[in-house]
């Protein structure tokens, strides 16, 4: 959660300074109060006048300016953040604080503080994998700095290889889990996620609305709280969050196979997947053509209720299920809960504005065992999985 956090972004002079603006306003979308130091090579890439424009606030540069107040600047700046992300990273400015060199006032800030620090490095490829630059990364994180990994694309240099910074979304997802307590560290969550595909030929399929989205914000926020994640996931449009393991299926019948074989060494099985519940009792191996052999009807046959199955045989392991109905939700949410033997239950009503499948907000509603029912508000997925999260670990 970057709401009301501190985020102190040193600038440096490479050539990913033009992504920095762009970081700096994704972050005060989150909440997050920014200020930014640059370095003076920095000021040769991008303008003061540009960040302080994006981040709401003077930017520093000049280490011996006049005092404004009576403030030592690099000693308040880095009191006042609870995290420095430098982002672009330069191989210099790297290599001055693995040694411990103060020339400018980001390099002295960085060496004033205690709190948390995050580099994006940003280089050519052949500066990146040079031994002092790699020697130098390895200090820092021998110290418990972050250093962000970088994409291979074509660089600026027109080289092409590892060196390129990491998108502004990306930084942002990396300060977010870096800021976020870890307390879920030590518990194993085995999570679902997505709709499944039922083959009818080797062309169509049968499925549903699914998007993933609820499933990867709770292995997302999961893993933020320092759980151990694997997802298991059908077939979305989104980019799965990073989590321990990630296992793809398309059938129901594939989703089955993947639970079963990480359900033993889990603490938490969380079934936000929908999985298909039938299939076409034969699957075509060739295309069915639409004039020949086109059939007026499919017939289907039951899929295995997964979340009934590891109901039955859990041990150890807190369920948690979803169900989304089109009515009487919290009645049937209730009956799945007691018949799949699950320790909670989410329950929404796809019909309503702003719940469901496709939507980035969801209202749910969360039945205990007990058959205590939690009204909740619409919400984004992400703090409905952070709400849920905090239920389980009521349990443990
Ligand atoms: C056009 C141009 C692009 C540069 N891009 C990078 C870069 O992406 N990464 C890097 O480490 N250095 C880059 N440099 C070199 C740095 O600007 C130089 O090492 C400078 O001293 C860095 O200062 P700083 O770390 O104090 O910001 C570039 C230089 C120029 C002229």
């Amino acid at each position: 959660m970057l709401k009301d956090k501190n985020i102190l972004l040193g600038v440096t002079g490479g050539i990913a300074a033009y992504k920095s603006p762009a970081l700096v306003s994704a972050l005060r979308k989150e909440g997050a109060n920014v200020k930014v130091v640059m370095t003076p090579s920095a000021c040769e890439f991008i303008t003061p006048l540009t960040m302080q424009t994006m981040s709401n606030n003077p930017v520093h540069v000049e280490t011996f300016n006049q005092l404004s107040n009576m403030d030592v600047e690099h000693i308040s700046l880095a009191k006042w953040a609870d995290i420095i992300v430098v982002a672009p990273a330069t191989a210099n400015t790297i290599a001055k604080f693995a040694n411990g060199i103060c020339d400018n006032l980001l390099t002295t800030v960085l060496m004033a503080s205690r709190s948390k620090i995050i580099f994006a490095p940003a280089m050519n490829t052949y500066m990146l994998k040079s031994d002092a630059n790699i020697k130098n990364m390895e200090t820092l994180k021998e110290r418990g700095v972050k250093i962000l990994a970088t994409a291979s694309d074509i660089l600026a240099c027109n080289d092409i290889g590892e060196g390129k910074m990491l998108e502004p979304l990306e930084i942002l997802e990396e300060i977010d889990e870096a800021l976020t307590q870890k307390d879920l560290s030590g518990k194993r969550f085995l999570i679902t996620a997505g709709p499944t595909v039922e083959s009818i030929d080797p062309v169509r399929y049968i499925s549903n609305h699914s998007s993933g989205k609820m499933g990867y914000a709770l292995a997302k926020m999961a893993k933020y709280r320092g759980a151990e994640v694997t997802l298991i996931s059908g077939p979305t449009n989104i980019k799965p969050p990073k989590t321990d393991k990630f296992v793809s299926v398309t059938s129901t019948q594939d989703m089955f196979e993947a639970v079963k074989n990480n359900f033993s060494d889990c603490d938490v099985l969380i079934k936000a997947a929908a999985p298909a519940d039938f299939r076409p009792k034969v699957r075509a191996e060739e295309k069915i053509k639409k004039d020949k052999d086109a059939p007026n009807s499919i017939e289907l046959e039951g899929n295995i209720d997964i979340a009934k199955y590891f109901g039955e045989i859990k041990d150890k392991q807190i369920m948690v299920g979803f169900a989304a109905e089109s009515i009487d939700e919290i009645k049937y949410g209730m009956a799945k809960l007691k018949k799949k033997n699950l320790d909670m239950i989410v329950v929404n009503n796809i019909k309503a504005q702003g719940a469901g499948f496709k939507s980035d907000t969801n209202i749910a509603s969360i039945i205990d065992r007990e058959g205590n029912i939690d009204y909740l508000k619409k919400m984004d997925k992400k703090d409905l999985a952070n709400i849920i999260l905090n239920r389980v670990k009521n349990l443990f």
